[in-house]
């Protein structure tokens, strides 16, 4: 069955699916889902993220690590779960970066794409296949005696008793909906006042959301139903922190992302939770013209609408990162304020310096060290990466 025959066939037994159903079966879909069928983020693949710069992101994340190792006495293992790993790229750049806590570090590769999975074998020297289940769990409390880095690969999130979560463009891709809030007067989904399974309104507001049903004609199309309880109970608890959410406009609603940060927490006793993606609070991109925060990519160019040929692009939104709340604070800064503290321009000033010296002889160190430059540039722009945010919550302390 295409995402569009399973998206198809559920809209026939439900009469509509919400967006994020829809996402679900577009992107992941176990057999044509779009990372599934080959899409993946890379030079040449559908879209460029910071570790697919090249290997300097990794090596300024490679220190992170250290920091943190060495703030909480050299554990061993290490445990470090990257979760939309894609296909190893930044765990390559983390290793070659050579950490001093490596021979601790037993390196998680959490990956839904069985296709992407099995990219990791390739260049992940200390690669020990893939583990589940109670075999994950025993690989991730055994110590690594000196003999790190490994690297293992898997479906889910283990539990770590300490360690660090990493996630670089994982938040804008975990199926959102897409949600308004109206005066229930200007609702356009009419209330029927002897439905008790009604949600409640908030006050005098109603909170509608897109849904994804057949045309006549059979394409697919959006339609705009009432969101469920859950959603309007959440979308509640926001108005109290962001009273200033515009009414009549569309935002995206990140209940599985949320979901995902709590699994996260749950799951890691003692550590860091460190993610990086495009975001703004849910005002900001409530206010942009024509939903400007729902973006698709297929083959590094920006794709079609999002309906259009489910399986066939990716499609992501802008993170909305006032909607998580965790038990331990966030700590919000831009990608470039981020590596710049953790020392970005030491490497590049290293970089420089390198191909200063060997650029007569134009080797691999020499010319490595002149594409870190290079990579900073992109990876500070202002109007590119650089404006990508950090999301930092330290757990346990
Ligand atoms: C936009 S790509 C980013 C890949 C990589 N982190 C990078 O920055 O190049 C998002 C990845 O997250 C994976 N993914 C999505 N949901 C996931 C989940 N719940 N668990 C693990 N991986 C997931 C997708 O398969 C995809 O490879």
């Amino acid at each position: 069955m295409t995402p569009l025959e399973a998206v198809r066939s559920l809209i026939g037994e439900r009469g509509s699916i919400t967006f994020a159903e829809y996402m679900r079966v577009a992107l992941y879909d176990p057999r044509h889902g779009f990372y599934e069928r080959g899409g993946r983020a890379g030079r040449g693949a559908d879209f460029l993220t910071s570790p697919e710069v090249g290997p300097l992101f990794g090596a300024v994340l490679a220190r992170v690590l250290d920091a943190w190792w060495i703030e909480a006495g050299r554990p061993d293992p290490f445990v470090v779960a990257e979760v939309g790993a894609g296909p190893g790229t930044l765990a390559r750049a983390i290793r070659f970066a050579a950490p001093e806590c490596s021979s601790s570090l037993l390196y998680v590769l959490v990956e839904q794409s069985a296709f992407q999975r099995a990219m990791h074998a390739e260049h992940l020297p200390g690669w020990m296949g893939e583990r589940n289940g109670f075999e994950l769990e025993a690989f991730v409390a055994s110590p690594q005696l000196g003999d790190g880095p490994q690297f293992i690969s898997t479906t889910d999130l283990p539990l770590m008793s300490c360690g660090v979560v990493l996630a670089n463009e994982l938040l804008d891709n975990l199926p959102f909906e897409i949600l308004r809030i109206r005066r229930s007067a200007a609702a356009d989904v009419d209330a029927d006042a002897g439905d008790a399974r009604r949600p409640r309104d908030i006050g005098d507001l109603v909170i509608e959301q897109m849904e994804v049903a057949a045309a006549p004609d059979g394409e697919l199309d959006l339609i705009v139903g009432r969101a469920p309880q859950v959603v309007v109970d959440g979308v509640g608890e926001l108005l109290d922190r962001a009273p200033d959410l515009p009414l009549d406009t569309w935002f995206p609603w990140q209940g599985a992302a949320g979901e995902w940060l709590a699994t996260v927490e749950r799951r890691l006793s003692r550590g860091h939770i460190l993610v990086f993606d495009y975001g703004a609070p849910t005002a900001e991109l409530a206010g942009r013209p024509e939903m400007g925060w729902l973006r698709t990519f297929r083959g590094q160019e920006r794709g079609s609408h999002p309906l259009d040929d489910p399986g066939s692009q990716d499609i992501t939104t802008d993170v909305a990162v006032d909607q998580f709340q965790l038990s331990s604070p966030l700590e919000l800064t831009s990608q470039a304020a981020f590596l710049r503290r953790h020392g970005i321009e030491e490497l590049v000033e290293q970089g420089r310096a390198l191909w200063n010296e060997r650029a007569h002889v134009a080797d691999l160190t020499a010319i490595r060290g002149r594409s870190a430059v290079r990579e900073a540039e992109a990876l500070l722009d202002p109007d590119g990466l650089g404006a990508f945010l950090t999301l930092h919550w330290s757990i346990g302390d």
